[in-house]
């Protein structure tokens, strides 16, 4: 296997086989998604909520996302690492950006950023892209604007959504990710966009998908939105197994003769 490019991407959607992608933060569960073969590790600001312990994205720096980078291009041997631009790393102006989306290319290894927006950030990423800097648009749900949104809502300006990916297409995005939107709309972006959808609660039609790793593994207790399938409940069975262990010292049965040295 080869490490995916975003020529890749392209033909397969043009193949129509599907994108899988998954987050990562770290070089454990990073070395175990690349090694399953995920398509695409995604370096997110989910990190606030999964890794933190924030109740949005809104407090990850730039700083935190570089180290958390750093650790899954380093496991990731043939999926490609992008990297999450983190709120106000990108939206003060076009130089600041720029310095950040780089930073995530020359210092922590990833082949590409997302950001969140759409005819917004036409000319960020029409900047990004002239300098070599693959972008990844996501557009629909943008959890850094949840306070203008006023909550994590579904999406369903039909009109705005598409004008949204046919701009950051146009822009020179080679992917979107699509979050929060109903199924049939994802379906018209799918099917009207040239580059890959990538969707998060915007049902089957998309390019690929994208999921949260602490979400779909169970590793963390927290209230699951419905677009979430659990493959595991990792929380239960790590809970189970630190409790064994509590008990195997408090009782004496650990470590026994063969975790000893004579
Ligand atoms: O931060 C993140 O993990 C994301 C994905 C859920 C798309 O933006």
């Amino acid at each position: 296997m080869s490490k995916t490019t975003v020529t890749h991407l392209m033909k397969m959607k043009s193949d129509k086989k599907k994108i899988t992608v998954l987050t990562a933060y770290d070089h454990a569960f990073a070395s175990l998604v690349d090694a399953a073969g995920v398509d695409i590790i995604l370096v997110g600001d989910s990190l606030g909520n999964v890794v933190q312990g924030e109740s949005s994205t809104l407090p990850v720096t730039m700083d935190q996302m570089i180290y958390h980078t750093q650790m899954v291009s380093k496991a990731a041997k043939n999926a490609m690492v992008i990297g999450d631009m983190p709120f106000m790393s990108y939206q003060l102006n076009e130089s600041q950006a720029l310095h950040n989306a780089g930073r995530f290319l020359k210092e922590a290894g990833a082949t590409a950023v997302k950001l969140e927006g759409g005819v917004s950030v036409v000319s960020l990423i029409q900047s990004m892209t002239r300098i070599g800097i693959p972008v990844q648009a996501h557009i629909g749900l943008t959890p850094q604007s949840v306070h203008q949104m006023g909550g994590y809502r579904v999406q369903r300006d039909e009109e705005r959504l598409l004008e949204d990916a046919l701009a950051v297409e146009d822009a020179g995005a080679f992917s979107v990710v699509l979050e929060g939107i109903p199924s049939e709309i994802a379906k018209k972006i799918t099917n009207t966009l040239k580059i890959p959808t990538i969707g998060i609660g915007a049902g089957i039609h998309c390019d690929g998908q994208v999921l949260v790793l602490h979400d779909m593994l169970g590793l963390v207790h927290r209230d699951l939105p419905k677009f979430v399938k659990q493959y595991e409940k990792l929380h239960q069975r790590i809970l189970d197994a630190v409790q064994n262990y509590c008990d195997d010292v408090r009782n004496e049965i650990f470590p026994g003769n063969k975790h000893c040295y004579t």
